[in-house]
């Protein structure tokens, strides 16, 4: 039976997460581990919510202990803008949580999905149908420990055994919790943007090509995985996987059709800008495909769509 943690449950793609697993596997056997933040209504009424800050790993034991956990989906971490800002907390938080929990994992025979990112690649990757395997010399903090992470799972699965699974993420798309300091965040924005006032400035430059996916295939891609057949997988850990790759002015066009009147301009960010030019424009996800059948159902319009309607809902516009 699936008993699972979320670490970072009250984050952008934990919040969804755990109600997509709670669906899945019965509200109760799913716990939602968060820090500080409050965890919304939904999170706390619909099941069982603990605080669990991933640096303490007495807390992250005393939640496996309490809840017979068998599965941990560890969400929490620092997003790349963020961990710029601050790159010995992107280290406490994003390593030596993940340490705590593969320890944790190693005792209690859990098993753990990890995200990496495309944060994990660099300048000295090849950027355009980016391989699975290939150079991963990250300028940042946050692909530092991306990398590291990658490693540590990798580690982890071979010298005990510990079924490590994980996927590289690009920039996750989402109308119910924003993301926090990703350089991937415009593409989030400029919905809200768009709804609410009718214009976006955005902080990259045009031409500025990254991979993207909706929050639906997010959720889809951690769970195939994690239930994928042990057998079937060469790698484990950070897989590639993308569901479109755009930039700026494709976006703009793409919610333009939607809203006519929609307008755009630019006011680069230097450091968002220098980071996402040091990632890949798109990623080759064959190996993601060919192990665990991995397939988004969302591309640019379908998420555009998507995303407009839900979010006009949400802001009751
Ligand atoms: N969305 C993340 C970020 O921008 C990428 O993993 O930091």
């Amino acid at each position: 039976m699936n008993r699972v943690l979320v670490t970072g449950s009250v984050g952008q793609i934990g919040s969804e997460l755990t109600m997509f697993l709670r669906d899945r596997y019965g509200n109760e056997n799913v716990v939602a581990g968060g820090r500080k933040t409050k965890p919304s209504e939904e999170l706390k009424n619909s099941g069982p919510f603990e605080v669990v800050d991933c640096t303490d790993i007495e807390a992250i034991r005393r939640v496996i202990e309490k809840y017979k956990i068998d599965t941990i989906y560890h969400l929490a971490a620092l997003l790349s803008a963020v961990a710029e800002g601050n790159p010995q907390l992107a280290w406490n938080v994003n390593i030596n949580g993940l340490i705590n929990v593969l320890e944790v994992a190693r005792e209690y025979n859990c098993a753990v999905f990890t995200p990496s990112s495309i944060g994990a690649f660099g300048l000295t990757t090849p950027l355009d149908n980016t391989p699975q395997d290939t150079i991963q010399r990250p300028g940042t903090m946050y692909g530092v420990t991306k990398v590291s992470g990658e490693l540590l799972c990798d580690y982890y699965y071979q010298k005990y055994g510990v079924d490590t699974r994980g996927v590289r993420y690009p920039g996750i798309i989402s109308y119910v919790t924003p993301p926090g300091g990703g350089t991937t965040d415009y593409a989030v924005e400029i919905f809200y943007d768009a709804i609410r006032k009718g214009k976006y400035t955005c902080f990259l430059k045009k031409g500025t090509k990254l991979d993207m996916m909706y929050m639906p295939d997010a959720l889809k891609a951690a769970v195939d995985l994690m239930e994928a057949e042990a057998g079937s997988l060469k790698h484990r850990n950070a897989f590639n996987v993308s569901a479109m790759s755009f930039a700026p002015e494709d976006i703009e066009a793409e919610v333009k059709k939607i809203i006519p009147d929609f307008t755009m301009d630019y006011d680069v960010d230097p450091l968002w800008q220098s980071i996402a030019e040091s990632w890949p424009n798109y990623m080759d996800d064959s190996a993601a495909k060919e192990e665990w059948g991995w397939k988004p159902k969302y591309d640019l319009p379908a998420m555009s769509k998507d995303m407009i309607e839900k979010l006009r809902i949400k802001l009751g516009m």
